[in-house]
């Protein structure tokens, strides 16, 4: 059996279940060279039928979400209801009561538009194109993609983002391949936009640039904003759902949100974004201690799990016996989890866990030569490239690696990634400087899976960093040894490597360490400034000859710049 899951909200993507197993899957961004870009994704769905070999009429199911679409009713009425209602009751001045209901009203009208206009719209093209489309619900479709690929036959599930089909955020149970809806939080209570709100705040762009709040905020004092700032958002332990405090005058569901630029006024930019941390690790805390009193598992998606450092709180909570982040946590995963929910609903079955994550397009020596020839670089294709690699990065060069599958999902985990040594801390200032890159957290660490138990001694599972999706406390060793890769608050982001996972990056990392005797370098993704990750050999040509990196290594082939 065969089927196509589509994602056409932000970072559209297509995936392709077969028999079970997820045998390919991109984001539109790649081929389309658009960051986050978003709509029915019609070029990658050529892609994937023509690099897996498929025609349309192999297809058994077309898979997406966007459920709500469907139905006439709009299940928030009551909820929009009850905030004007405390707004009225509240203590506010008249001018930001007005503000507030203004502003839910608009919202409401909005989300009426998003969801019976735009998205009814897409999901009838869709059918059209089609016929045997099944459309899912956001959140459980969050759900089944952290679900289904983790270990856990049995475990409960967190969704957290901005907004999908009425809602920002679900709690659910797992079992045996059945997925339960347990509570819900509606859109209007969202700490996808309360964090999205934040970033834009500071100046960066909402969606795409909390990473970088979560770098600022390990150099700020939350302590300073908390008692204006701790007015926006909270958990409902009695609801068991999130609740945006409209009536306190200045939470908005809403990147865009006024109400917050008094704060800029008052408080400095890093302090803003320590507290903006803070709160959001509190109330999820908060919620999470509230699922169960007894040890679960936990899995968990959504956009809101890009935030590393919230998961690595999530997964020291007592009540935590392990958890699970789905790697593309984002909407970008929608399809993933969408063609499992199908797949289980059609056939009883449950789908297999994905034990890695290069899902996408790989290119042979032939192509990739072709390329090389095109732009008339020097090259030569020694048979140690590892040893080769390795020598180069222990001189201090920045290696640009392009081999294999590329990765589903934000971050590169070795296969379009740019490696160097993680010996010097000013590594990340230069890098950041030859990349037209504004980070505030250093770059993440690769490390052999042998030496990992001696450089991140709290690991309670190997298993779960292998993607990157959490962060976890350094040893001494691992911060006087790789303190380009070691964050502030002595957390790292580790990337754990052995043969099966990445043979080329597990090779790199042993001559490496031969050298150096260090087990550790530094992966970040192969992009330039705010472009995606590299996809073809042309990209990775293009953004080397863009960047200041040294040398490029395209799957077999060593690239110099010319003179
Ligand atoms: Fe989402």
């Amino acid at each position: 059996m065969k089927i196509i899951g589509i994602n056409y909200l932000s970072e559209s993507s297509v995936c392709l279940l077969e028999n079970g197993k997820i045998k390919y899957a991109i984001s539109q961004e790649r081929i389309n060279r658009k960051k986050n870009w978003y709509g029915i994704p019609y070029k990658s769905i050529e892609r994937l039928l023509s690099d897996t070999n498929n025609n349309i009429k192999n297809i058994d199911y077309v898979v997406t979400c966007g459920l709500s679409s469907l139905t006439k009713d709009m299940p928030n009425k009551k909820e929009f209801q009850k905030k004007i209602d405390l707004v009225n009751k509240s203590i506010l001045k008249k001018k930001i009561k007005k503000k507030q209901i203004n502003f839910l009203k608009k919202r409401e009208k909005h989300e009426d538009l998003v969801i019976n206009v735009r998205t009814k719209k897409i999901i009838n093209d869709l059918k059209k194109k089609f016929p045997n489309l099944k459309v899912y619900d956001h959140h459980i479709s969050h759900a089944a993609s952290a679900a289904y690929n983790s270990k856990f036959k049995s475990c409960h599930c967190l969704t957290i983002d901005g907004w999908g089909d009425h809602a920002s955020g679900k709690i659910l149970k797992y079992n045996n391949g059945k997925l339960d809806e347990l509570y819900k939080t509606s859109s209007i209570d969202s700490l996808g936009y309360f964090y999205g709100s934040i970033t834009k705040l500071l100046g960066f762009k909402p969606h795409q640039h909390e990473g970088k709040i979560l770098g600022l905020a390990a150099y700020g004092n939350p302590k300073k904003p908390l008692k204006d700032m701790s007015k926006l958002i909270s958990f409902d332990k009695k609801n068991m759902k999130f609740i945006g405090n409209y009536e306190k005058g200045i939470y908005q569901a809403t990147f865009n949100n006024s109400n917050l630029k008094f704060l800029l006024k008052k408080y400095s930019k890093k302090d803003i974004a320590a507290c903006a941390q803070f709160i959001l690790e509190k109330v999820v805390l908060d919620c999470v201690r509230s699922i169960s009193k007894n040890k679960i598992n936990l899995v968990l998606a959504g956009g809101v799990f890009a935030n590393v450092k919230l998961n690595q709180k999530i997964n020291e909570l007592k009540n935590i016996k392990n958890i699970f982040v789905y790697p593309n946590m984002g909407d970008g995963g929608l399809s993933v989890g969408s063609a499992m929910l199908c797949y289980n609903e059609v056939t009883k079955k449950i789908p297999q866990a994905s034990k890695n994550y290069y899902l996408g397009p790989s290119f042979n020596n032939k192509e990739i030569l072709k390329e090389i020839k095109k732009f008339k670089l020097k090259y030569s294709k020694p048979n140690n490239i590892e040893k080769i690699i390795a020598k180069k990065i222990s001189e201090g060069k920045v290696i640009a690696h392009f081999n294999g599958k590329m990765e589903f999902g934000p971050r590169a985990l070795g296969n379009r990634s740019i490696l160097c040594a993680a010996t010097d801390s000013n590594i990340n200032n230069e890098l950041n400087k030859r990349l037209g890159r504004t980070e505030f957290m250093p770059f993440a660490p690769l490390i052999l899976k042998n030496y990992t138990k001696k450089y991140f001694k709290s690991l309670k599972d190997l298993e779960d960093y292998k993607f990157m999706t959490l962060t976890c406390k350094c040893e001494k060793i691992m911060i006087n040894n790789s303190p380009a890769a070691v964050h502030i608050d002595n957390t790292a982001r580790p990337q754990i490597i052995d043969e099966k996972i990445n043979l080329r990056i597990f090779k790199i990392l042993n001559e490496y360490k031969k050298i150096t005797n260090i087990p550790v370098l530094i992966n970040t993704s192969f992009n330039m400034h705010e472009e995606p990750i590299v996809c073809s050999p042309n990209d990775a040509i293009r953004g080397f000859l863009d960047g200041k990196l040294d040398y490029l290594i395209l799957k077999d082939f060593f690239i110099k710049k010319n003179d």
